[in-house]
């Protein structure tokens, strides 16, 4: 028996540049996540994707590839694919399914072209599939997916879990008749539909009973045979991993490394996709407010902002962009001076150990993002904090804030109060950073991704008996 673990992007990718080929982990919480589980996990793991390199670099490269789980890419076509992740996946559902109605950018032309990838991925799985598999789908690229694979497998078991936030009725609405029903039935083809908080869940099962009318008996829907339960799974990250790493040696070279660049100076720090969900902007407002309402901090402060690129053919990420960095050049511009840059911004990515040399120096993680599903960033500060110091400042509008109950949270449109958050943040005392961290790191411990991953697959294994056992020998 093997697990088919399905998303839209593969864990890794192949780069070339200047005749020089890497292999590069893919950005965000679902690549970092089902990664770690899949490097330690004994499982037989297939991990279905879309490929975006060309199919003769990955007949080159594939060799190269980590052994701990096969590879099955799927080529699709350009056009195809432009409308179908471009436009119906990223500038319609994350826009929607995060309260960004005016954001949306529906066209029909994309809904066929998001329906026809649903279905050329389900025939690759069909490829594949043998009787006993998991079928284990991921994140909102493939909402349709489930039901298409109970099509050709009626026996099937199938776990389908949302990364993002599934949005209200009357959010969800806003979308074409057969573009909801599409997405409702699709996602009830699983056995299994998980989501990771208890208000998602409520959600969707409240538009499957408005949209298809279907009743739920205790976040169950069944119709006939087949039965679809509902339930909440907050993703995690490997905290061994995380945690472990304090004391490797690079990391400590570069974690003093940095603190000798900000010897007298107290560090705030943030990483995140560039993407308008994460609030970046309402961040530096709020960085800004703090500057002018506490100016003893002027100078014994700095901003570390790390951005890493995302999704840079699609417009609103390209307008975001341009408006952080004219808010950085402000910001720097009226308060700093020659002997101090405010925000030190980057745009690129950061890899393992300098993360980690970031984090452990970070005095403020500031996380502020206006909507997100879980938002993994919060936890790995968390979990890398071996030292026991440092504070989380969480915007109550992530997932995370339901479980990380020790963070100071903030609502992210409010810069005033956000302001006093970062001085209270930075005038903690050290006891109460110790306390706070040590509760968080409990739970983060006991609640890691492979805790998560088992779960949500015996979850999926259970819920299946439901209709193994309702079908007469
Ligand atoms: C979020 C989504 C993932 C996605 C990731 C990176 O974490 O939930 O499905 O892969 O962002 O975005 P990208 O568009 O580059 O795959």
């Amino acid at each position: 028996m093997k697990i088919i673990t399905v998303s839209y992007r593969l864990p890794l990718s192949i780069k070339t540049q200047n005749r020089k080929t890497t292999i590069t982990q893919s950005a965000g919480g679902l690549a970092t996540a089902i990664l770690s589980y899949s490097e330690k996990s004994e499982a037989d793991l297939t991990w279905v994707g879309v490929a975006d390199f060309e199919e003769n670099t990955w007949e080159k490269n594939k060799d190269s590839f980590p052994k701990t789980f096969d590879v099955e890419p799927v080529f699709l076509d350009k056009k195809l694919n432009k409308n179908f992740y471009n436009i119906f996946s990223n500038s319609v559902l994350w826009a929607l399914f995060h309260y960004f109605p005016s954001f949306v950018e529906y066209n029909d032309e994309a809904f066929e072209a998001y329906v026809a990838a649903n279905a050329i991925v389900a025939q690759k799985i069909n490829e594949i599939y043998e009787p006993g598999d998991i079928v284990w789908i991921h994140d909102y690229h493939f909402l349709g997916l489930a039901k298409l694979v109970r099509e050709y497998h009626p026996d099937a078991k199938i776990g389908f879990f949302l990364h993002i936030p599934f949005p209200n009725f009357e959010i969800f609405r806003i979308l074409p008749n057969k573009a909801k029903r599409y997405i409702l039935e699709g996602i009830l083809g699983a056995n299994l539909a998980g989501f990771h908080t208890w208000d998602n869940a409520i959600h969707f099962t409240e538009c499957v009973e408005k949209i298809l009318g279907l009743p739920q008996r205790s976040f169950l829907f069944s119709q006939d045979s087949h039965h679809t339960k509902v339930g909440s799974f907050p993703i995690s990250i490997d905290f061994d991993k995380f945690y472990d790493a304090y004391n490797r040696d690079n990391v400590v070279a570069l974690r003093d490394e940095i603190n000798g660049l900000y010897q007298d100076k107290k560090i705030i720090f943030s990483v995140d996709r560039l993407d308008y969900t994460k609030g970046i902007n309402n961040r530096l407002y709020a960085f800004e407010r703090f500057l002018e309402k506490y100016p003893e901090w002027k100078e014994k402060v700095v901003f570390l902002l790390v951005i890493v690129p995302s999704r840079e053919e699609i417009g609103k990420y390209g307008e975001r962009k341009k408006i952080i960095e004219l808010n950085v050049g402000r910001i720097n511009g009226a308060m700093g001076n020659y002997k101090w840059t405010p925000v030190v911004y980057q745009y690129q990515a950061v890899d393992f150990d300098r993360l980690i040399a970031l984090y452990t120096s970070a005095h403020v993680a500031l996380i502020s993002p206006v909507r997100d599903g879980m938002n993994l960033v919060a936890k790995e500060y968390v979990a890398s904090r071996q030292d026991k110091r440092g504070v989380l400042i969480l915007s109550s509008m992530a997932g995370a804030a339901k479980e990380l109950q020790e963070a100071i949270t903030i609502n992210p449109f409010d810069t005033e109060l956000t302001g006093d958050k970062i001085a209270l943040a930075l005038n903690m005392s050290e006891e109460e950073q110790e306390r706070r961290m040590e509760r968080m790191q409990k739970y983060l411990k006991k609640h890691d991704v492979f805790k998560w991953a088992t779960h949500f697959l015996s979850e999926t294994e259970a819920a299946h008996k439901q209709d193994t056992n309702a079908v007469p020998l």
